[in-house]
């Protein structure tokens, strides 16, 4: 199938720049009615420092719930919707269309996928690392980040609190034997 032999072709190239990244709860939580479902500034300013200059994808649920284009970074949405428009970000639609465009654009460059919970189930096959926010509570949710820890070890972890929520940023990293 032409799509097999295009990822084949790229794998290693494109499995190498690409991220995840997600703010999660116990278990798995993401998000509710197309929201998130807490406000954690310390998340959201390490957020922009990881992905400022890099190209950011979503979804077009992720990107209606944002309701803008992201600043400084290269916006692509993604939608089966041909005539989705999307001021100030490139729309692309489907997993082949973005592999090409990222190892023709950025090949050695960090891509970040940032949601939400269908875009995170496509790509996470081709994530090599994942950086994750365990926020240590549970949610009533509806959308929820796939499972992950089988395929990834855990390689960062750092505690941090504020008056609403314990969390942690954590960084995984793909298990040797899951990367070819
Ligand atoms: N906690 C976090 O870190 C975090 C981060 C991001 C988002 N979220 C939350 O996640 C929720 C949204 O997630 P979601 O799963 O509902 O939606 P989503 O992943 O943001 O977007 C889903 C849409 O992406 C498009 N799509 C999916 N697969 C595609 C493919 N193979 N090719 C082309 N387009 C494709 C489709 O758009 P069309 O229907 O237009 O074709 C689909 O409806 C919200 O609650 C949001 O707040 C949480």
């Amino acid at each position: 199938m032409q799509v097999s032999v295009f990822v084949n072709k790229y794998f290693l190239v494109i499995m190498s720049t690409i991220s995840l990244v997600a703010a999660i709860g116990r278990r798995g939580e993401l998000g509710k009615g197309n929201q998130l479902l807490w406000h954690i500034p310390e998340d959201m300013k390490r957020f922009r420092f990881l992905t400022s200059g890099h190209s950011v994808i979503m979804g077009q649920k992720t990107y209606e719930s944002i309701g803008r284009a992201l600043p400084n970074r290269t916006n692509i949405i993604m939608t089966k919707d041909a005539s989705f428009h999307a001021k100030g970000c490139i729309v692309m639609h489907s997993l082949e269309d973005v592999m090409k465009f990222i190892y023709e654009n950025n090949p050695e460059t960090e891509v970040f996928v940032i949601g939400g919970g269908m875009i995170y189930t496509l790509f996470l096959p081709f994530a090599k690392k994942l950086y994750i926010t365990l926020v240590d509570a549970e949610f009533d949710a509806d959308v929820f980040f796939p499972e992950y820890e089988s395929m990834f070890i855990l390689s960062h972890d750092e505690p941090h609190s504020d008056e609403n929520f314990s969390y942690r940023f954590t960084e995984w990293k793909r298990k040797i034997s899951d990367n070819a």
